[in-house]
Formats: structure tokens, C-alpha cells, sequence
């Protein structure tokens, strides 16, 4: 059992003593660990069971950090970046030599990002390095966004998780990255495509997943144990008749038993920061399978979908 609590002054001490810790971000919590140090990055790789090619996002406190650890920065990638951190945007910069190749698996460019949460960056203030933390949950499964989700998971392979309450966007940054002077998004995630078109016009979306530039868009990624089909819920209740079955529900509450309803108001915001816990709480019952329908394809409503299909494929 790791030790739960909100006392920063721990987490200093435990990071400092080159411990890795769960973190709480606004997107999910993540497994942090400092980002400077080889044999660091080498136990998140460990505990997290990850394979060795699917590299880390390092943490920072400031816009004003980028510079000690990338160079050749675009202009457009920047201003988003400035626009909408902290927050839920990540983006990938040339690295310099002082962030080890074993942080970004030999790839040249470095994920940073700045979490915009209160207790991550009064942390990431205080302490002397940036902090690499990949979502807290063993490879391919579902990420956490409470506490006790990284405790149920992890807890015996750490010894302090940092409670900053359940996590208020609820999935995973939005990955956005040039190349040949072009826009890329890689993972779609917390902050909406809108947003950043607003800001520096069209970008492509690598929905690919078997690309090595971004793993987490491997198609099996983010599953429970159990089946998970999307479709028609009202049909695929006709179908499933005979089975014990679990529901995700967004646009209509059916009040069935095992049956989780995203947002009472078809709140996209709402939804997302339920999907994961609705996820491992019918992955830890008692239920056959699990079935859910897709959400609208905007805002937010992109990445929860997104997150659907890789729990469904
Ligand atoms: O919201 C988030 O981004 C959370 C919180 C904890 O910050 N972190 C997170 O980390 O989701 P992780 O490791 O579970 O997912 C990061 C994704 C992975 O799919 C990884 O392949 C990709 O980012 N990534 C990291 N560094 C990269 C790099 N240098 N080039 C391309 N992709 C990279
Ligand atoms: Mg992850």
C-alpha cells in the first residue's frame, strides 16, 4: 500500500530521494519520477510494465522552462502552447542532450507539457528538475483519475501517491507536433481540436496507430479486461438480452442495473471526466461485457470516442 495525502512536502522528499510517486494532473494522474535521470525514467518504464519504445512526457512548472531542454521551437507550436498552458496541451520539440534518450525511446523530439494543476505546479515549483510521468495505470489499461485508482493499480510498486482529488478534465493531453511545417495532432485529447484550429488554422490528424511517433495511439490502448461494444444501445439490449451486462449511457438514462450514465445533461466536460472511472467500475464487477454508443464528434466528444473504439478494438 502506498501512503495517500496532499502533503507536497513528502512528494518533494520522496522525488528528491530519486523515488517515483503518483502525481495528480488535471487530465489523469500520472507516475512521476525526475525527468534528468536515466536510472529514474528506467523504473517508471518498470513499474508501469511499458515497453521500452513508447516514450515519456516531461512535466514542467513554465512556459519559460521549454528553452533549458528544446531548441528549434516553430513559432505556431509555441503561441498554441503559451495560449493554452498550463492546461491540457503537450507538444513535441527537438530535444537538447540534457534529457536523456531513454525519456523519449532514441526519438529526437521531447513531449512537454504543463499540467494545469495546483498541487502538480506548486510541486513542479519546488523542486529542481522536471518530472516525467506517463498516466499512472499499467500499460494498455484504462488511466486513472482518482488517487485510489493508481493506489488499486500500483500501490504496491510505490510508496506515496499525491492526492489532488479526482482529475477535472478526466483524459489524457491533446498531442500536437510539426512536421514539414505542418500542424499534427497525435492523440486527440483533453483540449478540443477547435480550440487549436482557432489558434494556428487547420491541422492533421494522424489517427494511425501503428506510427512510432506516438504509441498511445496504438489501437489496443486504454482497454479494460472486459468487451466493450459500441453501437446502438436500445438494439444491442435486444441483442444482449440473456447476458449480464454493464452500460455506459450518454444520450439517454435507461435506469437499467449496472448501468452508468455519463453526464445528465449531454455535457461533453461532464462525460469526460467520467468515462475512465465508469470504465473500471463495470471492469470490476461482475458483468459479461460492457456496452456503450458513441458520443457527438466534437469538442471533447472526439477524444472520449477516440477512447471508446481503442477500449472496443
Ligand atoms: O495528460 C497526459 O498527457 C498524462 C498526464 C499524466 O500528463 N500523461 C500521459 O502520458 O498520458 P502517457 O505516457 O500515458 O501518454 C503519453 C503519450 C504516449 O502515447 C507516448 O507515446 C507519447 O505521448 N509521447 C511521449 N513522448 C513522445 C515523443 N517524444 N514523441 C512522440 N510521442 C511521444
Ligand atoms: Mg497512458
Amino acid at each position: 500500500m502506498a501512503l495517500i495525502s496532499n502533503d507536497i512536502q513528502i512528494a518533494i522528499k520522496q522525488l528528491n530521494a530519486d523515488k517515483v510517486i503518483g502525481l495528480p494532473t488535471e487530465t489523469v494522474y500520472g507516475l512521476a519520477g525526475n525527468a534528468l535521470k536515466s536510472n529514474v525514467a528506467a523504473r517508471i518504464f518498470e513499474i508501469k510494465n511499458r515497453p521500452s519504445f513508447d516514450p515519456l512526457i516531461v512535466h514542467l512548472s513554465s512556459v519559460d522552462e521549454v528553452e533549458k531542454y528544446t531548441q528549434n521551437a516553430e513559432i505556431d507550436l509555441m503561441k498554441l502552447f503559451k495560449s493554452f498552458s498550463p492546461g491540457p496541451i503537450t507538444i513535441l520539440l527537438p530535444k537538447k542532450n540534457i534529457i536523456p534518450d531513454i525519456i523519449t525511446s532514441g526519438l529526437e523530439r521531447v513531449a512537454l507539457r504543463i499540467p494545469n494543476h495546483p498541487l502538480a505546479l506548486e510541486l513542479l515549483q519546488k523542486i529542481s528538475f522536471p518530472l516525467a510521468a506517463p498516466s499512472a495505470n499499467p500499460f494498455g489499461y484504462v488511466s486513472p483519475t482518482s488517487a485510489q485508482h493508481v493506489e488499486n493499480q500500483l500501490g504496491k510498486k510505490i510508496e506515496y501517491i499525491l492526492d489532488g482529488g479526482q482529475c477535472t478534465v478526466g483524459v489524457e493531453s491533446t498531442i500536437v507536433g510539426f512536421e514539414n511545417e505542418k500542424p499534427i495532432v497525435y492523440r486527440l485529447g483533453g483540449l478540443e481540436i477547435e480550440k487549436i484550429e482557432k489558434e494556428i488554422g487547420k491541422v492533421e490528424i494522424r489517427q494511425s496507430s501503428s506510427k512510432p511517433s506516438a504509441p498511445g495511439m496504438l489501437i489496443n490502448h486504454y482497454a479494460p479486461k472486459k468487451k466493450v461494444i459500441i453501437g446502438n444501445i436500445d438494439q444491442l439490449l435486444v441483442e444482449s438480452k440473456s447476458k449480464k451486462i454493464g452500460i455506459i449511457s450518454y444520450y439517454k438514462n435507461y435506469k437499467l442495473n449496472n448501468e452508468l450514465h455519463l453526464s445528465k445533461n449531454q455535457n461533453l466536460t461532464e462525460a469526460a471526466q467520467n468515462i475512465f472511472s465508469y470504465l473500471r467500475i463495470l471492469d470490476n464487477s461482475d458483468v459479461d461485457f460492457i456496452i456503450t454508443e458513441l458520443l457527438p464528434e466534437v469538442g471533447l466528444g472526439r477524444a472520449i470516442n477516440d477512447r471508446l473504439r481503442r477500449a472496443g478494438a
